[in-house]
């Protein structure tokens, strides 16, 4: 390849190429390979020459560095998966699909960040300053001192913010910026990942929080860069199903405070409102007395929540039997009906599974596994579970049922529920009051169990 010449970046991985294919050698994703103009990478040119000659600082591990204030924006449920409130000088990345309530939600954020005081700038790269304003309207924030821009040029943007000095500056989104040191379109790999990391240089020198808006693909990734992911303190995706109106908000990564972390939110004619309460709101309209639904005693984060689980067992009809998972992992469902097969006697060879987890939650807790085992089985022999009756347990590849972690707090807000049986691993204490443990050792106990019920 003479010098100069295109290159190929994947824009799945971000890997580079000489020559262009079907199929990425690095990732091995298909037609991801877009052809480029090769550009020094970003920090070698200007700042190299910069460069102090080199003196490393070394620093003791004990000295003290005093905790900064964050900033706390009142949205509670936001602050909690937070951490505690946004980190000044951090970057943060929202990711969700078109459509969810990511503008909505940091249109909400900002409005409530810029009352208290703090400077907040808001720049669009997506809706025209009209629309925005619009928004903010029918959401009752108009009278927020949010500074907004329509922007999507990155040197405009970091010019701007020069003399403008903000606490928090929200990107909405990282794919619609793009930066004139790279020929390459906006949205490529190229220029996200220069556009993010200079953003995340700017929040680091000028102590300013920056909240980044990413696209995700419907395989469940940022759309093309993972990169990103990788530059950012924290990664929060926004997610839910929209045909419902809970909206969740999880933190998969967080340097200053817990992962696995949920605000549950609801979305209404004013926007998002916090959901206090999720266990009450996932349950809603559930009625006791039906075959295959069980309600699972899980906990997201810090915090218990309960939901439903669904499973129908229908015969199938021709070929090979479906299994169809939604707010569940596939690979763990294959594994729970391996174990009712071989070591409960429970056959679904000729047998289509839907399993459906209320709500569009999804959940990734080992623990559901005998929730979901008792929704297919109980479906399978058209029998309900006793009334007001929570399950959890880990099931073993031997088929025994293993304790889980914090059973007091499920059993807590069980009780808080008006639950009064809890379908539990054997040998897991409670000191809650008004909830009965109905211990299961192995997977066949609670096979037997249901049996029972159903009179076989
Ligand atoms: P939006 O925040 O634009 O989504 P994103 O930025 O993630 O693409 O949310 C748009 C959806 O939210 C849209 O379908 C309409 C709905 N919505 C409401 O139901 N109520 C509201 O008050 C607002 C502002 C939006
Ligand atoms: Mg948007």
């Amino acid at each position: 390849m003479a010098r100069g010449d295109n290159v190929y970046v994947c824009q799945s991985c971000g890997s580079i190429q000489s020559k262009w294919a079907g199929r990425c050698d690095s990732c091995g994703a298909w037609n991801t390979l877009v052809e480029e103009a090769p550009s020094a990478p970003l920090g070698t040119q200007a700042s190299a020459k910069k460069a102090k000659s080199g003196r490393l600082d070394l620093v003791d591990l004990g000295a003290e560095t005093p905790e900064p204030a964050r900033l706390i924006s009142g949205i509670g449920e936001l602050d909690r998966v937070a951490g505690g409130g946004l980190v000044p000088g951090s970057a943060l990345l929202v990711g969700g699909d078109p459509g969810i309530g990511k503008s909505t939600l940091l249109l909400q954020l900002m409005a409530r960040i810029a009352k208290s005081g703090a400077r907040a700038v808001y720049i669009s790269g997506e809706e025209a300053v009209a629309q925005v304003r619009r928004r903010a309207k029918r959401l009752g924030l108009a009278d927020a001192p949010v500074a907004l821009a329509a922007e999507t040029s990155l040197n405009n943007i970091l010019d701007g913010l020069k003399s403008e000095k903000p606490d928090i500056v929200v990107i909405d989104s990282i794919q619609t910026l793009w930066s004139d040191q790279l020929t390459a379109a906006p949205g490529t790999v190229a220029q996200v990942r220069a556009c993010a990391q200079e953003l995340v240089r700017y929040a680091k020198k000028r102590n300013c929080t920056v909240v980044l808006v990413g696209h995700v693909t419907k395989d469940g990734q940022i759309a093309g860069p993972r990169v990103v992911e990788h530059m950012v303190d924290a990664v929060l995706y926004f997610e839910g199903d929209r045909s419902h109106q809970f909206r969740i908000l999880r933190a998969v990564k967080n340097r200053f405070g817990p992962t696995d972390e949920i605000g549950v939110f609801e979305m209404g004619d004013q926007g998002l409102g916090e959901v206090a309460n999720p266990s009450s709101l996932f349950l809603d309209g559930r009625e006791d007395g039906t075959a295959g639904s069980v309600v699972f005693a899980g906990v997201e984060g810090t915090r218990p929540v309960l939901s439903e689980i669904q499973a129908l067992v229908a015969p199938a009809a021709f070929g090979t039997p479906r299994r169809a998972v939604v707010g569940w992992d596939s690979g763990r469902l294959a594994m729970v009906l391996a174990v009712l097969e071989a070591r409960c006697g429970v056959a679904f060879g000729n047998h289509d599974i839907f399993l459906n987890v209320a709500g569009g939650l999804k959940i990734n807790e080992p623990a559901a596994d005998l929730a979901v085992a008792a929704a297919i089985v109980a479906s399978a022999l058209d029998v309900s579970l006793p009334p007001k009756t929570v399950v959890y347990g880990e099931i073993s590849l031997s088929g025994d049922v293993r304790p889980v972690g914090r059973s007091e707090a499920r059993l807590k807000e069980a009780a808080k529920l008006g639950f009064e049986r809890a379908i539990a691993p054997q040998g897991q204490k409670s000191e809650t009051p008004h909830v009965h443990i109905d211990g299961v050792a192995t997977a066949l106990d609670l096979v037997q169990t249901l049996r029972a019920i159903a009179g076989e």
